[in-house]
């Protein structure tokens, strides 16, 4: 055992005895329900309840295989004399959701921690895979503190077209540029989609869903190796299994998720997201999932832990290949052990295993150092995510340096404001629009509060007519996301946003905006009494919304520089029911 782990004793009784223990009229019930799925009744003798919630739906491609998974997963909890129940929970997929599934993921999270705690679940895996489903799960059931433990779905093969790697969104982006460039067909634009997604699983970059499956190994939350593993890879079934033995040993143990989400695995989290040229969400989300479990994790910890981390997976859309070739590498365990070994690693921290983190990794083998780097060989000396602080953003805002380009990152430039996303999309490709390369380009109200939900526009594409010229990167600076598939010099998430009245929401046509990536600073360059006169004058853009969803989201959601939770679900509530009329 690590890091002061005790296991509880075994056997005693467990919560879910609470509804199907004994001989009561209400244990009757609650057991009598479940015996129409024709469970025997010594199943109910006391042994571990564990629920599977799963993310499958028909409209979360990403995650359209977790039914078949969830029977693997059954197939363990059976083997370890568990007893599994299968339970769908919210599913916010990054491809349907309107106007972005960020504006879901704390409601995911609430329904989550509702469904552990309001049912007799003693445990849970956590069967999750698109970009918001992992953090979401993760984010409920650390609130609950019930026994828990992640298995992704797994990324989706390469995809290849015309002989070159095709990467999820990567791709999307760089296809879309060259059509606007006049480099690429319309018709070979639609013949490399069907290319993109050849495979069940998630995205097959290191994108957002595969930085927040490599955050959940870091953290502990999953088995060693989950990561990588391809969602097609009989490997991917057998971790599912596996899972599915060790959760019920998890809560004989009591292994909770505040044994496992200490300081010291957040830490090690952001380090490895520096180390696999991770996407600025994870910022988002380990903030929020820190919030849960009472850590105090903040933006300068992102700062200062990935400082000095070198950027080793060689992935879009920093680098060349995708997760297939990440995972014949040897996965996040090589990198940890890397990590490890230069000193960059809380060995001791404890993981689902019940052991520490370090015995997972010690011994990880590199079967490709290109795909993999040695420390001397990084793709970014300096890969973690840099926070930049300023008069535009006196609350911070990320830029990620492995995916931009390094002649920006010390800049000073001429704004080019768009007010919203409609504002940028109706003027953007205005052959008269008075911009050049040395120009920066400005979106507001695209944060939190304002888009609603934070979409990921932050990565605004360059007006056709540069692109036309060559001009493949320009400085853009938002209060929005940015998709972990996506690259460029991109500041993000700028706080306070727009839309809570934030020095960005000031900004104007021809100010000089200054970047200066290894000073940490972002500038407008305009005197302190010309910024306090026009937030003076500022009023919100527009009303708050007047019921249903939004206007909770509108008036619950904090800021992104502590990961845009909500402020009432902030922090562990635990597993108790807090009134149980039975
Ligand atoms: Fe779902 Fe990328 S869009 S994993």
């Amino acid at each position: 055992m690590s890091a002061g782990f005790a296991p509880a004793p075994w056997p005693r009784r467990l919560r879910s005895q609470d509804w199907y223990g004994g001989t009561s009229r209400d244990a009757i019930y609650h057991r009598g329900w479940l015996k129409n799925q024709g469970h025997p009744h010594d199943l109910f003798d006391g042994r571990p309840v564990i629920g599977i919630l799963n993310t499958w739906s028909d409209l979360s491609p990403c995650n359209g295989h977790l039914r078949e998974l969830a029977e693997k997963v059954k197939a363990g909890i059976w083997e370890a004399g568990g007893v599994p129940l299968e339970v769908p929970v919210f599913s916010a997929s990054e491809n349907t959701f309107r106007p972005t599934a960020m504006m879901y993921r704390n409601l995911a999270a609430m329904a989550v921690e509702e469904t552990m705690r309001a049912q007799p679940i003693d445990g849970a895996v956590l069967l999750v895979g698109c970009d918001k489903t992992t953090p979401s799960l993760m984010m409920g059931a650390a609130s609950t503190d019930i026994p828990s433990i992640v298995v992704t779905g797994g990324p989706m093969l390469n995809g290849w077209f015309r002989g070159e790697r095709v990467g999820s969104g990567t791709h999307l982006w760089r296809f879309s540029e060259a059509v606007n460039a006049g480099g690429m067909s319309q018709a070979d634009f639609l013949e490399a989609e069907q290319a993109m997604s050849r495979s069940s699983g998630s995205c097959n970059t290191m994108g957002t869903a595969s930085t927040m499956a490599s955050m959940a190994e870091a953290l502990g939350m999953a088995l060693s190796g989950n990561a990588a593993i391809p969602a097609v890879d009989a490997r991917r079934r057998v971790m599912a299994q596996l899972s599915g033995r060790r959760i019920v040993q998890m809560v004989k143990d009591d292994l909770a998720p505040s044994h496992i989400l200490t300081r010291a695995a957040f830490e090690n989290a952001i380090r490895v997201n520096g180390a696999i040229g991770g996407s600025t969400n994870a910022v988002m989300h380990l903030l929020a999932l820190a919030g849960r479990v009472g850590v105090d994790l903040t933006l300068a910890d992102w700062d200062r832990l990935g400082r000095d981390v070198p950027t080793l997976v060689n992935l879009m859309p920093s680098g060349e290949y995708l997760m297939e070739e990440f995972f014949y590498a040897g996965g996040l365990p090589v990198v940890l052990r890397r990590l490890g070994e230069a000193g960059m690693l809380h060995r001791d921290a404890l993981t689902v295993s019940g052991g520490p983190l370090w015995a997972e990794v010690k011994d990880a083998a590199c079967w490709n150092d290109d795909v993999i780097r040695p420390p001397d060989r990084a793709l970014t000396a300096s890969g973690g995510i840099a926070v930049l602080t300023g008069n535009l953003a006196p609350r911070g805002a990320v830029v990620k340096p492995s995916a931009a380009s390094a002649h920006l990152m010390r800049h000073r430039g001429r704004a080019v404001v768009f007010e919203d996303i409609d504002d940028y999309k109706a003027r953007i490709a205005d052959e008269d629009l008075d911009i050049d390369e040395t120009c920066v380009m400005v979106l507001k109200n695209c944060g939190p509060r304002g888009y609603p939900g934070m979409s990921e526009v932050g990565n605004m594409g360059l007006p056709p007519k540069l692109l036309r010229r060559g001009v493949t990167d320009m400085i853009r600076i938002s209060d929005a996301r940015m998709s972990g598939t996506a690259y460029g010099t991109v500041v993000l998430h700028a706080a306070p946003e727009a839309a809570a009245g934030g020095p960005i929401a000031v900004v104007r046509d021809g100010d000089a905006i200054e970047l200066d990536v290894d000073a940490r600073r972002l500038h407008l360059d305009i005197s302190e009494a010309e910024l306090a006169e026009r937030l003076a004058r500022w009023r919100p853009p527009a009303a708050a919304p007047a019921s249903g969803y939004a206007r909770l989201f509108h008036d619950h959601v904090e800021g992104a520089e502590t990961g845009a939770d909500f402020d009432f679900l902030k922090g562990c509530r635990g597993r108790e029911v807090p009134r149980d009329s039975h």
